[in-house]
């Protein structure tokens, strides 16, 4: 089973046959926190709203985010997850030609690939800790029109500096090069993010996803960020209804929760510090800093690329010995062999709650001493 996402619990449920409840899910990255009790209140409340058409215009939800991230409601465009936005853009600007910085979230390549675009990838290096430099992208920009940038990047967990982030866009501008930033996992940094930027520059598109941060990736929100003229056309591209009811509620309330955000950001910050610290010290693991809520590591020497030898997988592909042992403790992590750019010595673990972390640390000690 070579995963596509994290986060299939359907799929490892199914084939590990332990029931979906009892898996520690550290493959995806979503906010660990419970939900505060309110939530479930109004959604109780308003259960009977299933029986409407979601509002269209999403006015409560645009309100609160607008007002939330200082945002012209002229220039938002909420939607189903981060996802939507990915292929709207895509299939609006259909570029012919494009270039994503990898290892990278693979839905641009599939959303760029669908409407039949030749796609240059640009490699971070491991070397270099996966840190994006101008020098990266100056000769490739000047032959697309479209460049995917993930700041901070999954999986690598790394943020490009504003200084470079600055230099990038002014490329772009004078190369007349369209800009798409996906800020899925900027809320631990929210100061660096670019909407302020995009509602003024036309060439700038910011996705933002609410779907990990608040913690209701099975609701599916998100919102866009452009100018005025583009967000008209993105909307008029998006299917009326997109963000259901549901996501419009949880979404609405969660965001206007100002104690449990600030709460969520300060112990996802503790959390990450402790897990980073943690992993820093078992050796065969070589750790990459993290400014989200996940870490990317690497196994090093004998613990990496052992394939499993009579656990033969579906697909023909062996899987890493860590993942198999792993999920025998219950514990679910990202192998990270389908990031183009990676191989299957990298794992992405998400930062969850301290009883939790310290459990895929016991786990990881038994495992490599
Ligand atoms: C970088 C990145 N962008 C977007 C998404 C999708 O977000 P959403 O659930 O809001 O569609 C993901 C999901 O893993 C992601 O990693």
């Amino acid at each position: 089973m070579k995963p596509q996402h994290g986060g299939n619990l359907y799929q490892l449920s199914k084939k590990y046959n332990i029931a979906l409840g009892e898996i520690v899910d550290f493959s995806a990255n979503i906010n660990p926190l419970c939900f505060p009790d309110g939530v479930k209140r109004i959604l109780k409340e308003d259960f009977n709203k299933i029986r409407m058409y979601p509002d269209p215009d999403c006015s409560q939800l645009t309100d609160v985010i607008s007002d939330k991230y200082n945002i012209k409601k002229t220039c938002l465009i909420p939607s189903n997850g981060a996802t939507e936005l990915i292929y709207l853009i895509c299939y609006l600007l259909r570029p012919k030609k494009a270039a994503i910085i990898i290892p990278a979230f693979s839905e641009y390549e599939k959303a760029l690939s669908n409407i039949g675009c030749n796609i240059k990838f640009v490699r971070l290096k491991e070397k270099e800790g996966f840190k994006l430099k101008l020098q990266d992208i100056r000769s490739i920009i000047k032959s697309v029109e479209v460049l995917f940038i993930c700041n901070p990047n999954n999986p690598t967990g790394q943020k490009i500096s504003p200084n470079t982030l600055y230099n990038i866009l002014h490329l772009a501008k004078r190369h007349n090069v369209f800009v798409v930033i996906d800020e899925a996992f900027i809320d631990l940094i929210e100061e660096e993010s670019l909407v302020a930027k995009a509602q003024r520059q036309q060439n700038l598109f910011v996705i933002r996803s609410l779907t990990k941060f608040l913690g209701i990736p099975g609701l599916r929100l998100g919102f866009g960020v452009a100018s005025a003229r583009l967000s008209a056309k993105i909307k008029n591209f998006q299917p009326t209804w997109s963000v259901n009811t549901f996501a419009q509620i949880a979404g609405s309330y969660l965001l206007a929760d100002s104690a449990y955000i600030e709460k969520s950001k300060k112990i996802l910050i503790k959390e990450r510090n402790f897990l980073v610290s943690e992993l820093k010290s078992i050796k065969s693991i070589k750790v990459f800093d993290s400014c989200t809520n996940f870490i990317l590591f690497k196994l090093m020497g004998q613990a990496c690329l052992t394939p499993t030898t009579n656990n033969p997988v579906g697909d023909g592909h062996a899987r890493p010995v860590l993942e198999d042992l792993l999920i025998s403790e219950k514990i679910a992590v990202r192998n990270c062999s389908n990031f183009r750019g990676l191989d299957s010595s990298f794992v992405r673990v998400a930062v969850k709650k301290r009883d939790e972390n310290k459990l895929l640390i016991k786990a990881l000690r038994n495992i490599f001493g």
